[in-house]
């Protein structure tokens, strides 16, 4: 078999066969395919896609590249949940202690920031002390003994996923249902969750910008992860707008545990307490969706989320008093406010070019080596809805980098759009798919 035909096959839009995505994605992984060749292949794939056996074979592939971990130690029903990726998007961290507080058990391995948006991982390193390494005998002993434990992704867990996105980063195939899809589950299968929930974002903040290609997205998830014996189900949520008001990684610690303990923005305690029901659902905690959500509900007013998140700090090492007190976390030296130049509403906000912002103060990394400035970042005062007066605050920008201020202020003002009608408020959760079954909220 030789790769240059595979790449003529789909250059011409023909399916590839298993034999042949086997081939490749094994190559691939042990160097005899080069990445001049798979680059040409992504291309294609991007270009042409791919059917559903195709997706389903090359994400099998994926998935089996490296360890296929078996969560079998830890008892109870597991759940995991992934994010197509957004801005502001601090979801884990609430959702999981959520679940556990409620008796689920989220073994949950996440990742760090990628271009525009931020990673789970990141955030929680601004957490002094927090260890997002730990040995599969940690990993477990602490879900077994905090009902979550949230690290990073262990070295082997599907590295073909390693190699391929990072090439697709950087030869603009990122954005792809075939790609998105198989990247997502090969890790979502090979971390060994009984159930999975898929939050598929949507907007200008997201990977896919259209409600029918999210969803899209989403119903070729939810096919490859029941195919492969799990529970799984999608929602498509907004990302047109940043979620919440923090963006940065400890500054979204703080918001994230402003929610758990039931001072947190609307919009971000919303989307939280929609993705902890469906969720529990998963997990058959209730039959019903609604008791799900009054379960989640009842853990944030009684303070046992909030308690379930500060005992897994504790175990993994990291100092849990600066949740309680946010003055103890590393604090930006320079801060700025960016002032509004007009009267009017908040119609527009870009969220990808605010995450860029963020990126800009030091909150994101510019390349792969460069460190993050845990205490860098923005909190939005208005979003779109919101009337402003000439002279008020839009945003207060924090950073180590004071020569970045004056390119996060100009970027900042392009994200935002002021205008004289006030908008029309759009829907946070706009659908729920599941198995052959799509709901439009
Ligand atoms: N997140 C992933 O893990 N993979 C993608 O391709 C996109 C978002």
């Amino acid at each position: 078999m030789r790769m240059y035909d595979l790449i003529t096959k789909k250059k011409h839009g023909e399916a590839l066969t298993n034999e042949e995505i086997k081939f490749m994605v094994e190559g691939y992984v042990k160097g005899e395919i080069p990445d001049y060749q798979m680059s040409s292949m992504l291309m294609a794939i991007w270009f042409k896609g791919m059917n559903d056996e195709e997706i389903t074979e090359l994400t099998m592939n994926m998935a089996k590249s490296g360890d296929m971990i078996d969560l079998s130690a830890i008892e109870g029903l597991k759940v995991d949940k992934h994010s197509t990726g957004g801005v502001g998007d601090k979801t884990t961290l609430v959702v999981s202690p959520i679940v556990a507080a409620c008796g689920g058990k989220v073994a949950k391995m996440s990742g760090r920031g990628l271009g525009h948006t931020g990673g789970t991982v990141d955030k929680l390193e601004a957490i002094p002390g927090y260890r997002t390494t730990l040995d599969r005998k940690e990993f477990f002993d602490t879900v077994n003994k905090c009902g979550m434990s949230l690290i990073g992704q262990s070295g082997n867990l599907a590295p073909a996923d390693k190699k391929l996105y990072a090439l697709r980063d950087v030869t603009a195939t990122v954005d792809s249902i075939p790609l998105i899809a198989s990247s997502i589950m090969s890790k979502k299968l090979a971390a060994g969750s009984d159930c999975i929930l898929l939050d598929v974002k949507t907007g200008s903040g997201a990977f896919m910008k259209t409600l029918d290609d999210s969803i899209k997205l989403a119903q070729t998830m939810v096919a490859i992860g029941e195919g492969a014996g799990r529970r799984t189900m999608a929602l498509i949520t907004d990302m047109d707008t940043p979620l919440g008001y923090g963006i940065g990684n400890s500054l979204e610690v703080m918001e994230s545990m402003d929610v758990l303990k039931g001072k947190g923005p609307k919009d971000l305690t919303e989307v939280c307490l929609q993705l902890a029901a469906n969720m529990l659902y998963l997990i058959g905690v209730h039959d019903d969706l609604d008791e799900c959500r009054k379960a989640a509900e009842k853990v944030i007013e009684d303070g046992s989320a909030f308690e379930a998140f500060c005992t897994m700090v504790r175990e993994q090492g990291g100092d849990d008093s600066v949740l309680r007190d946010y003055t103890k976390f590393a604090q930006a030296p320079y801060t700025q406010e960016v002032l509004a130049d007009k009267d009017g509403f908040v119609t527009r906000m870009n969220a990808e070019e605010v995450g860029v912002t963020s990126v800009v103060l030091g909150a994101g990394r510019e390349t792969k080596e460069s460190d993050i400035d845990f205490s860098a970042g923005l909190v939005i005062h208005k979003k779109p809805g919101d009337e402003v007066k000439k002279g008020e605050s839009l945003v207060t920008l924090y950073t180590s980098k004071k020569e970045a201020l004056a390119e996060a202020e100009r970027m900042y003002r392009e994200a935002v759009i002021i205008g004289s009608e006030k908008p029309a408020v759009e829907p946070l959760v706009y659908a729920r798919v599941e198995k052959d079954k799509v709901e439009k909220y």
